[in-house]
């Protein structure tokens, strides 16, 4: 069966369909590379439940697998962070716009998720993308942020976070990096906003309260509408999705019921911004309309 391409919204998110990700043909592997580029987060329903092996085979033919830095590792699987929120959760994993573990020096690229228990509703993931909420600035307002780097700190997010599940980390240090506001796409060129209320905690550049004003503006923009896709999980469907461009909320809205699945994520490089980047994506005119409104 030949691989399709289905686009959700005019500017993010696609379904994908006529893959087997736990056994994938010849080319398309380099298919669902170039379908993620374009669509920053891919859907694959239809899928059986991926043995641990087959998920981690498939996420590291994009590149060497990225260790979380809290999470506690399954058993057997170190690459595996099992995703789990049930009656007795005290926190939900991802309940937060957010890039994931976007505090390391080199963040994951990618991530890649299947989900094999659900509650009969709610836990959808809402993705959200960072080349339309940058294209649809001004270009005096793009300039400027160009210009910034940002602090993204960890220890107000993981510190005791996985105590539930037996991680002890009285004595673990958590990282801290610092990256720029604007990040150029190493695969397409594009240029993404590149800060998260979850790890981002200043502007280097600005005085404490002109960095919280920034921020403020800036998560609240990243989170229009019509920047957004919301994925609706059915059993065994996985979302890859690409952190150097999105970002994800997974809600928390379904308590007391469960919701549990397999992570894997995928290195990435260390963000840069390339002035002279010139995008092989044309903005989508959504982004232009945007900026008017
Ligand atoms: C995450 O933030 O990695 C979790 C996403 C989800 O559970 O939908």
């Amino acid at each position: 069966m030949a691989i399709k391409i289905m686009p959700l919204t005019p500017v993010i998110g696609a379904e994908v369909t006529g893959v087997d990700l736990s056994d994938p043909k010849p080319g398309d592997v380099e298919a669902v590379r170039k379908a993620l580029t374009d669509r920053q987060v891919l859907f694959f329903r239809d899928q059986d439940v991926l043995a641990p092996e087959a998920q981690v085979a498939f996420a590291a033919a994009f590149g060497p697998l990225h260790t979380h830095p809290a999470a506690p590792q399954m058993a057997g699987h170190p690459e595996i962070f099992v995703i789990h929120a049930h009656r007795e959760s005290r926190v939900a994993n991802g309940n937060g716009w957010h890039t994931d573990v976007s505090c390391d020096v080199e963040p994951p690229m990618a991530t890649l998720l299947q989900l094999h228990v659900l509650p009969p509703t709610g836990g959808d993931t809402l993705f959200s993308s960072m080349f339309a909420a940058f294209e649809s600035l001004s270009p005096v307002m793009q300039a400027f942020l160009a210009s910034l780097t940002a602090t993204h700190a960890s220890e107000h997010v993981y510190r005791g976070r996985y105590a539930d599940r037996g991680v002890d980390d009285s004595n673990r240090t958590y990282p801290s990096a610092v990256h720029p506001v604007v990040r150029t796409h190493p695969w397409s060129g594009r240029q993404a906003l590149y800060v998260n209320p979850s790890f981002t905690t200043r502007i280097n550049e600005l005085t404490t309260d002109e960095s919280q004003a920034l921020l403020d503006y800036l998560y609240r923009h990243q989170q229009r509408p019509e920047f957004q896709v919301r994925f609706r999980w059915t059993p065994n469907a996985v979302a890859f999705w690409d952190n150097r461009c999105t970002q994800h909320f997974a809600l928390w809205d379904y308590w007391p019921e469960e919701r549990k699945g397999h992570r894997v994520t995928i290195q990435g490089e260390r963000p840069y911004h390339d002035p002279d980047s010139v995008p092989r994506h044309a903005a989508h005119p959504i982004t232009k309309l945007a900026r008017r409104l």
